[in-house]
C-alpha cells in the first residue's frame, strides 16, 4: 500500500482521533450486538495505539439515522463490549463534537480509550460540511482511518477531517488495501473470480471490471438466472432482473470462455425454507418452480476450475442460504476455498456472513470487512478515504 500508516507517525502523547467502521448488526429487541467481527479487526490498531501512548479517540457511525438522535443506534453498547476486548475501561460521550467532548478529550491520559456517539446524529456528517469536519478535527493532533468499511463514503469524519490533520491509515485498512489491492492490481494467475448474490444490478461494474482481468469467472446466485434466460434457457418463477437482458447477453459476448454459468440448480415450488426442493439440470427447470441454489454438477465444475487457481475472490452467495435447504452451493463453495492453494479473498456482506456461519473463516486469507466498500474497490474504483491519507 503506497499509504502512510500508524507506524510513519509518531503517536505517543498525541490526541489521535481514529474513525473505526463500528457499523455493527443490533439485535431489534435486545439491542445486543450479534456479530461483532467489526469490533475485533480494529483492535490491532487500537491496541497499537494504546501500547505507543496515544491517547484514543475513536469515532463511528451506526446505522442511518440520517441526521436525528436515535437512542436505539447509540454506540453506547460498543464502548462497552470494546472495553471488555481491550481489557480496559472505554469512555463514551453522548455527541461527537461539543464542550462535552472537548472536555472528555482534555481529561484524556497517555493510553486512555474515547469512543464518541453515533457521528451520523448529525447530518454535516454525511454532508461532509467543512465546518463539522474541522470540530472534529480540532479535537485530535492526528487522524487514523482504519475504517475500510466506509471508505467508499466521502464523509466528513472519513474525507474531510484528513484535509486538516495529518492522515494516515490503521491497519485493518492497510490489509484490506493490500489484499484487495492485490485481487485488483497484480493478481498471481490462475485468477478466478466466483460473483454470486440476487442480483446483478449493483455488481455490473464489479463484473465488468473482473472481466478484464481474471481467468474464470463462475457466476452463481440469483443473478445467474438473469443469465441463462438471457441466454434462452426456461428459469420457471425464478427471480429475474428482465431489464438487465440485454447487459447479460453483452456480458456473456464479452466473457465469451470466461464465463461459467450452473449446469444444475435446486429448484423450489415456493420462496419459502419449508418449500418442495429437486435438483434438475438448468434445461428442466419446471413450470412454476423458481431456482434456489447451484447444484452438485455445478459444484463439480467450479471446482475444476477453481483446483488450479493461485488467487480466488469471491462475492455474493450462490443461493438463498439462509434458508438452510438452500445453503448447500455457498456452504460447499466456502468448503471447496478453504481446501486451495491459493490466496482466498473474501467480499464482505452475505459471503463473509456465509464462511463465518460454516466456520471457516480461518481457513481464507483475507475476508474483507467492507461489504459496499470491498465492491466498490473490485470495481476498480479509488475509495475516498483512502485517496485522502498521505502518502507514503
Ligand atoms: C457498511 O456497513 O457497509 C458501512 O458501514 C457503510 O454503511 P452505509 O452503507 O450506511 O454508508
Amino acid at each position: 500500500m503506497n499509504k502512510k500508516t500508524v507506524r510513519d507517525i509518531d503517536v505517543k502523547g498525541k490526541r489521535v482521533l481514529v474513525r473505526v467502521d463500528f457499523n455493527v448488526p443490533l439485535d431489534k429487541k435486545t439491542g445486543v450486538i450479534t456479530d461483532d467481527t467489526r469490533i475485533r479487526a480494529a483492535l490491532p490498531t487500537i491496541q497499537y495505539l494504546v501500547d505507543h501512548g496515544a491517547r484514543v479517540i475513536l469515532c463511528s457511525h451506526l446505522g442511518r439515522p440520517k441526521g436525528q438522535v436515535k437512542e436505539g443506534l447509540r454506540l453506547t453498547p460498543v464502548a462497552v463490549h470494546l472495553g471488555k476486548l481491550l481489557g480496559q475501561p472505554v469512555l463514551k460521550t453522548d455527541d461527537c463534537v461539543g464542550p462535552e467532548v472537548e472536555a472528555a478529550v482534555a481529561a484524556l491520559g497517555n493510553g486512555d480509550v474515547l469512543l464518541l456517539e453515533n457521528l451520523r446524529f448529525h447530518a454535516e456528517e454525511e454532508a461532509n460540511a467543512p465546518a463539522f469536519a474541522r470540530q472534529l478535527a480540532g479535537l485530535a493532533d492526528v487522524y487514523v482511518n482504519d475504517a475500510f468499511g466506509t471508505a467508499h463514503r466521502a464523509h466528513a469524519s472519513t474525507e474531510g477531517v484528513a484535509r486538516y490533520l495529518p492522515a494516515v491509515a490503521g491497519f485493518l485498512m492497510e490489509k484490506e488495501i493490500d489484499y484487495l489491492g492485490r485481487a485488483v492490481e497484480n493478481p498471481e494467475h490462475p485468477y478466478i473470480a466466483i460473483i454470486g448474490g440476487a442480483k446483478i444490478s449493483g455488481k455490473i461494474e464489479v463484473l465488468e471490471n473482473l472481466l478484464g482481468k481474471v481467468d474464470a469467472l463462475l457466476i452463481g446466485g440469483g443473478m445467474a438466472n438473469t443469465f441463462l434466460k438471457a441466454q434462452g434457457f426456461y428459469v420457471g418463477d425464478s427471480l429475474v432482473e428482465d431489464d438487465k437482458l440485454d447487459l447479460a447477453r453483452e456480458i456473456l459476448s464479452r466473457g465469451q470462455n470466461k464465463l461459467h454459468l450452473p449446469q444444475d440448480v435446486v429448484v423450489a415450488d415456493a420462496f419459502d425454507a419449508n418449500a418442495k426442493r429437486q435438483v434438475v439440470d438448468v434445461l428442466a427447470v419446471p413450470e412454476g418452480w423458481r431456482i434456489m441454489d447451484i447444484g452438485p454438477k455445478t459444484l463439480a465444475a467450479f471446482e475444476q476450475v477453481l483446483r488450479p487457481a493461485r488467487t480466488v475472490v469471491w462475492n455474493g452467495p450462490m443461493g438463498v442460504f439462509e434458508f438452510p435447504t438452500f445453503a448447500a452451493g455457498t456452504q460447499r463453495m466456502a468448503e471447496l476455498l478453504a481446501h486451495l492453494d491459493a490466496v482466498t479473498i473474501i467480499g464482505g456482506g452475505d459471503s463473509a456472513a456465509a464462511v463465518a456461519q460454516i466456520g471457516l473463516e480461518a481457513e481464507m486469507s483475507h475476508i474483507s470487512t467492507g461489504g459496499g466498500a470491498s465492491l466498490e474497490f473490485l470495481e476498480g474504483k479509488v475509495l475516498p478515504g483512502v485517496a485522502a491519507l498521505l502518502d507514503k
